[in-house]
């Protein structure tokens, strides 16, 4: 080790186990080095202390759109891109990603994460810690565990059973670890009435113990409430600073409930970071204008077209109006980038996309990103004798932020009032969609032609949202979300807990696995989105290649003549278990670039685990003998292919971990 823990005292070991400000560690009066932690997951969000303003940097896609890109190395470009404007201003670690599983779609943070299936959410967040960390900047996996709503997110217990737990809400942690990002960051929640920061079940035996990781265990700010009760759980690092953590680890210390051995186990772990930070792989590779057409790339590998009818899109030409407010950038608070790009509106990138083809006006109701209650209801008066009309509409920074949950998962009646308005005088209306999670459409998506779902798509959006919407790039991203066909139907309603619990009473249940269980209609379901192109899917063969492990091999054809990429899934399910298990789950997904008319062999492989399920009893993973089927799929309620296989394990690799 480069920093000698010998050489410092033990007030300055004390001292250490908490941030010395906001944002920095303590130095041991400058024997260490001087580390900045700032986030966020969208692009760069650093204070800026001197001025004490945010610093400007590139604003990413939010987490929610590299999700619906299945495509890890987008995940990747995404982190890696980011990791530059880091080192551009000397943050050492990047707050995030966040995994948390999208449990309720009231979720207000639901922007910043992946998916309500942890196999997708670890896989991609894997993916970009690896792409940060490529760079030499640190990241931080949060917010661990079970933090699924803003609600009262500092007080209420997540009462989770541990097979819920163990199938559900600590898997996408546990892939992730792959990567081995430099920190994981606890959660504020107490989890079954023990606080995340003070858990030591999951803490040390679970997170450095079970899954491995000997990393930096750091609090979300704030997320303590006794220092050396902290330190004894094994988290390392408390931040922000707060003036009571060295008087709490002292008196530890001098009442014998921390022993120093303790504290230097902490220590040794910050110190390893410090370490860390002082690399050679530091080296911007990218101009600014290169990670803005990055945030381009990416956003349009994550946009969704949920609806296309008469093919309506990409737009031909002629008469068009773009209307509705453009609100993209992303959710609001800690993980908001604030850039200084001045994006065009989308009625002057889409003119340009079609010149010569379309005129392409926009609603006087409508000033850039802002408009005017009492106009936009007028708006769609200029859609009369349009051939086209593009109306946009989303959820702002301040309708899906940190901090607080949304209350409806409709739009704003003046939104919906649009499109219907809109509907009643023109056919052929397509609806942009700017959101981070699940919006209930089902008053107006049977009135409109074609829906694209964008996301929160950063600085990059309207440049990225008319490349598909022009058709100079297909469509290609699918929905790592449910979308209900309202609140009722989901796994917990409006509800959120009483203040003091929230019972995860679904248990495993979660997203497509509840409306399987429960055989509802969903709007559009997990794993949803439409190309120009098509895609045929054939010859599905399940190869035995060990005793657990199994090749998943399939054809797929793009039988159009537009050139795509098909995100195929593929899913696994238990024809009978002892236990309750979901109808499907994802263990397995490829996406594939395909040309007019091309075919390409996919191929998947499933492990003991992509069998297995939690056995609360054994302790273990277990997989039961027995037929098991696999379900290749363009969507999870979109199966293509259908094969049968029989696990006989001999007893002793059943259980596995
Ligand atoms: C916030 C968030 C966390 C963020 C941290 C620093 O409360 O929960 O995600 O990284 O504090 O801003």
């Amino acid at each position: 080790m480069k920093y000698d823990i010998k050489s410092l005292t033990l007030e300055e070991k004390m001292k250490l186990l908490a941030g010395r400000n906001t944002w920095q560690l303590e130095t041991a009066n400058g024997k260490l080095p001087d580390v900045f932690l700032s986030d966020g997951p969208h692009g760069l969000r650093m204070r800026d202390l001197e001025k004490n303003e945010t610093k400007k940097a590139t604003a990413m896609p939010n987490i929610v759109v590299i999700a619906n890109s299945w495509d890890s190395e987008i995940a990747y470009l995404d982190g890696a891109t980011i990791a530059d404007d880091c080192i551009e201003n000397h943050a050492d670690v990047l707050l995030a990603p966040g995994v948390n599983v999208k449990r309720t779609p009231l979720c207000g943070r639901n922007f910043e994460y992946f998916s309500e299936d942890p196999f997708l959410a670890g896989t991609l967040a894997k993916a970009y810690i690896e792409g940060v960390q490529s760079k030499g900047i640190g990241t931080s996996l949060k917010h661990f565990c079970a933090n699924n709503r803003e609600y009262d997110r500092f007080y209420q217990s997540s009462e989770v059973d541990e097979r819920t737990l163990r199938e559900i809400y600590l898997p996408a942690f546990e892939i992730a670890l792959q990567a081995q990002p430099w920190t994981v960051m606890c959660s504020y929640n107490p989890i079954n009435g023990v606080w995340a920061s003070e858990n030591k079940w999951l803490l040390n035996d679970i997170l450095r113990e079970e899954f491995g990781f000997n990393g930096l265990i750091v609090s979300d700010w704030g997320a303590v409430h006794n220092s050396w009760r902290t330190a004894k759980a094994t988290l390392d690092l408390e931040m922000p600073y707060r003036e009571k953590a060295y008087e709490e680890v002292k008196e530890g210390y001098e009442k014998g409930y921390l022993t120093e051995a303790e504290i230097d186990a902490r220590v040794e772990k910050i110190l390893a970071l410090m370490e860390k930070t002082e690399n050679d792989k530091k080296v911007i590779t990218t101009t600014k204008e290169q990670r803005h057409q990055n945030a381009v790339k990416i956003a349009q590998a994550g946009i969704v077209l949920l609806k296309n009818e008469d093919n309506i899109l990409p737009l031909k030409g002629g008469d068009i109006l773009v209307t509705g407010p453009y609100s993209a950038m992303g959710g609001g608070g800690s993980a908001f980038a604030e850039t200084d790009y001045q994006p065009r509106s989308l009625k002057e990138e889409l003119a340009d996309r079609l010149a010569g083809k379309a005129v392409v006006s926009d609603s006087q109701a409508v000033v850039d990103s802002y408009y005017y209650v009492c106009g936009i209801r007028f708006a769609y008066q200029d859609a009369y004798g349009k051939d086209a009309v593009v109306v946009c509409v989303s959820n702002g920074p301040s309708t899906e932020t940190e901090a607080r949950d949304r209350t409806s998962i409709r739009l704003t009646r003046t939104q919906e009032d649009l499109i219907l308005n809109t509907a009643k005088v023109n056919e052929n209306v397509i609806v942009v969609v700017l959101a981070g999670s699940a919006i209930d459409m089902s008053a107006w998506a049977d009135k409109v032609k074609a829906i694209v779902f964008a996301g929160f798509t950063g600085e990059a959006s309207q440049e990225a949202v008319a490349d598909i919407l022009s058709g100079k790039v297909c469509p290609s991203g699918k929905l790592s979300e449910t979308f209900p066909l309202c609140l009722a139907d989901t796994p917990t309603g409006e509800a959120c807990g009483d203040g003091f619990t929230e019972r995860y009473r679904e248990g495993v249940f979660v997203g497509y696995r509840w409306y399987d269980k429960t055989e509802k209609e969903v709007l559009f379901p997990f794993g949803h989105g439409l190309s120009y192109a098509d895609f045929e899917y054939s010859d599905l063969t399940v190869d035995k290649k060990s005793e657990t492990d199994y090749e998943v091999s399939f054809t797929v054809k793009n039988i159009s003549n537009v050139d795509g990429k098909e995100i195929s899934q593929v899913y696994v399910r238990d024809v009978f278990a002892m236990v309750a298990r979901p109808v499907k789950e994802l263990k397995g997904f490829a996406k594939t670039a395909l040309k007019a008319g091309e075919s390409k062999r996919v191929s998947v492989t499933l492990n003991a685990r992509s069998f297995a399920y939690y056995s609360v009893s054994l302790k273990k993973w277990y997989v039961e003998n027995g037929d098991f089927e696999i379900l290749v799929g363009a969507s999870s309620r979109d199966i293509r292919l259908t094969g049968k296989i029989q696990i006989s394990l001999p007893e002793n690799e059943q259980c596995s971990h």
